[in-house]
C-alpha cells in the first residue's frame, strides 16, 4: 500500500504480489492488444490486453460491473472514496477467480484525485480500453426540505464527478474502446423528492451523446445506462418495506433489478457487439418505464 503524502488528497493503492505480476505482463502486452482488435473487428476494446476503469465499485452496481468485466477478460481498476475494505475485497474475489485487479481510493469529485486514479491505472495496465463513470450518491427530499448541503455534494459527486471521470476518458481510453456513464430511469419517472437527483442523472444522458461525437472519429462507443429500481443501499437505505413494494409493483417483471442485471447490460454495450449502440441512453430497467 502506498500513501500519498502531498498536498492532495490521500489516496491508497494495494496490488497483492500476484497482481503486480499479472500487471507488469499486461502493460508490456499492452501496446499491441486494441490495435489487434480494431482491425479484426471493425473496433472495440482488445482481446488480448484490455483493461477497465470502474468508478465507485466498492459495492452495488460497480463492484458487480467490475466483477463482471474482470470475467470477460478485463484487467479492472476498482475505486471507492470511503469502504477501503470492501474495494479491497472486490480485488480479492477478482484475483481469486483468475482475473487481475487493483483498486485505488479517490474522491471522483476531486479533478485531481481523478487524474491520479487513472494514472495508477495506466501503471498497472496501460491505457483503459474501457471506463465506466459509475460513483453516484442520492439524497431524496422535497423541493423545500432539499439542503444546501445535500443538493451540493450529489452535484460535486454525481454531476462534476462524471465530468471528471468523462474528461479523463476522453483523454486516455483507446481508439475503438468504450465509456458508459450511470444515468438513471428516474430521468422518465420523475417521482416526487428526486428533482436535484434526477437533474444528476439527466446530465449523464447530456454527457454521453455529446461525448460519442467528440470521440466519434476515434470510433470510441459512449452510451448513458439507465437502470430502474436496483437493490443496493443507494436505492433501499431510508425506504419502508412498503414503499419498496410500490416500486417492485410499478415493474413488469415483478422485482428489484439485482447489479447484475446492470452489469450485464453494461457488459453488453463494452462487448464487440456493443459497438454500434453509440450516443445513447439505454434503459435497464424491467420495464418499469
Ligand atoms: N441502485 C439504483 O436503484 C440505481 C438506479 C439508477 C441509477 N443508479 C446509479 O448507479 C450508480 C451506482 O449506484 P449503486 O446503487 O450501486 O450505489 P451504492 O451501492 O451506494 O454504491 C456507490 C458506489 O459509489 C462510490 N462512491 C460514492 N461517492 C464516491 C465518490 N465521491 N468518489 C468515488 N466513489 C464514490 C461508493 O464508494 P464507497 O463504498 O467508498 O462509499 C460505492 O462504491 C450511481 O451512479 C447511481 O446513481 C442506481
Amino acid at each position: 500500500m502506498t500513501e500519498n503524502t502531498d498536498q492532495e488528497p490521500v489516496r491508497y493503492t494495494m496490488m497483492s504480489r500476484r497482481s503486480m505480476l499479472a500487471a507488469a505482463a499486461a502493460v508490456s502486452a499492452g501496446a499491441a492488444g486494441v490495435a489487434g482488435f480494431a482491425a479484426a473487428q471493425g473496433g472495440g476494446p482488445s482481446s488480448n490486453s484490455m483493461s477497465a476503469v470502474v468508478t465507485g465499485s466498492s459495492r452495488g452496481i460497480g463492484a458487480a460491473t467490475a466483477r463482471r468485466l474482470a470475467r470477460d477478460g478485463y484487467a479492472v481498476t476498482v475505486n471507492c472514496v470511503v469502504r477501503r475494505d470492501l474495494a479491497a475485497g472486490v480485488v480479492r474475489e477478482i484475483e481469486a477467480a483468475g482475473g487481475r485487479a487493483v483498486w485505488v481510493q479517490a474522491d471522483v469529485s476531486d479533478p485531481s484525485a481523478v487524474r491520479k486514479l487513472f494514472d495508477e491505472h495506466e501503471r498497472a495496465f496501460g491505457r483503459p480500453d474501457v471506463v465506466i463513470a459509475n460513483a453516484g450518491i442520492m439524497r431524496l427530499a422535497p423541493f423545500a426540505a432539499m439542503t444546501d448541503d445535500d443538493f451540493d455534494h450529489m452535484f460535486a459527486v454525481n454531476a462534476k464527478g462524471s465530468f471528471n471521470t468523462l474528461r479523463e476518458a476522453a483523454r486516455r481510453v483507446r481508439d475503438g474502446g468504450r465509456i458508459v456513464t450511470l444515468s438513471s430511469s428516474i430521468t422518465q419517472l420523475r417521482s416526487p423528492t428526486y428533482g436535484p437527483y434526477a437533474a444528476t442523472k439527466m446530465a449523464q444522458d447530456m454527457y454521453a451523446s455529446i461525448l460519442a461525437k467528440e470521440l466519434g472519429d476515434r470510433r470510441i462507443s459512449v452510451n448513458a445506462m439507465a437502470p430502474g429500481v436496483v437493490n443496493t443501499p443507494l436505492f433501499t437505505d431510508g425506504k419502508s418495506p412498503e414503499q419498496i413494494a410500490g416500486f417492485v409493483e410499478r415493474t413488469p417483471h415483478g422485482r428489484l433489478g439485482e447489479p447484475t442485471d446492470i452489469a450485464d447490460a453494461i457488459a453488453g454495450l463494452c462487448s464487440s457487439d456493443g459497438a454500434w449502440v453509440n450516443g445513447q441512453t439505454v434503459f435497464a430497467n424491467g420495464g418499469i418505464v
